[in-house]
């Protein structure tokens, strides 16, 4: 098996904070047999209000609460989430709005095994404090005349690394934060199962930093 092969099946951990429109796009790809090679073995959320430990629960895919704030140090902290994926040998990493940087640890153990998906052309209105409406809003003031959707690989850095895909929508003349975080919503929903899909067939490669896909 090549060396940066994935494993036949992705056995994918879903991380996610809110209301996880996005993990639920992805496992309807799973359930309508759009993507085959793959199942979502568990969902981790730091917050256990949040809609997709929720809807995890209500699918019967093990839902995991871990907060850093159930740990004394960032080291016994990581060695939980780590011990978790492990449990569950998680192969392949879905960040789906998830509010916390990964640690430098994790990045490493999954190297290029780590998606994240953010609403806005990176890398354009993306880092520390970005997220959500506040995108959105940035774009408008901005005055730019696209936004649009970016997954990329996931580095030690907020909303960064090798960008995996892109999709452009227009911003209109009376466009508002929230109609721009609609149209933007919607495509999310079409490109994050598509990425999904393409590594779970072993159609992405990074080499040297740099993606290559064969569709
Ligand atoms: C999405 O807009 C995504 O781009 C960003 O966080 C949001 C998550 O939405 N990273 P949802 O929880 O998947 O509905």
């Amino acid at each position: 098996m090549r060396k940066d092969k994935l494993a036949d099946r992705l056995k994918i951990a879903v991380f996610a904070s809110g209301r996880g429109s996005n993990f639920e796009s992805i496992l309807n790809s799973i359930e309508s047999g759009r993507i085959k090679n793959a199942d979502i073995v568990c969902l981790l959320g730091n917050n256990s209000d949040a809609g997709a430990l929720l809807f995890a629960k209500r699918k019967n895919i093990p839902a995991v609460h871990i907060s850093r704030r159930q740990y004394s140090t960032d080291e016994d902290f990581d060695a939980a989430l780590i011990k978790k994926l492990d449990d569950y040998d998680v192969n392949f990493i879905v960040l789906a709005g998830y509010m916390k940087i990964l640690s430098p640890v994790l990045v490493r153990k999954f190297k290029n095994k780590i998606i994240n998906i953010h609403p806005a052309l990176l890398p354009k209105f993306g880092g520390e404090g970005m997220y959500g409406i506040h995108v959105h809003e940035a774009v408008l003031k901005s005055g730019e005349k696209i936004s649009g959707v970016t997954v990329h690989i996931v580095d030690e850095e907020y909303d960064h690394g090798p960008i995996l895909m892109q999709e452009t929508v227009d911003v209109d003349e009376n466009e508002t934060a929230e109609t721009l975080a609609a149209k933007i919503l919607n495509v999310e929903h079409k490109i994050y199962p598509e990425v999904v899909r393409l590594f779970s067939e072993d159609k992405i490669k990074i080499e040297d930093g740099k993606v290559v896909i064969n569709k």
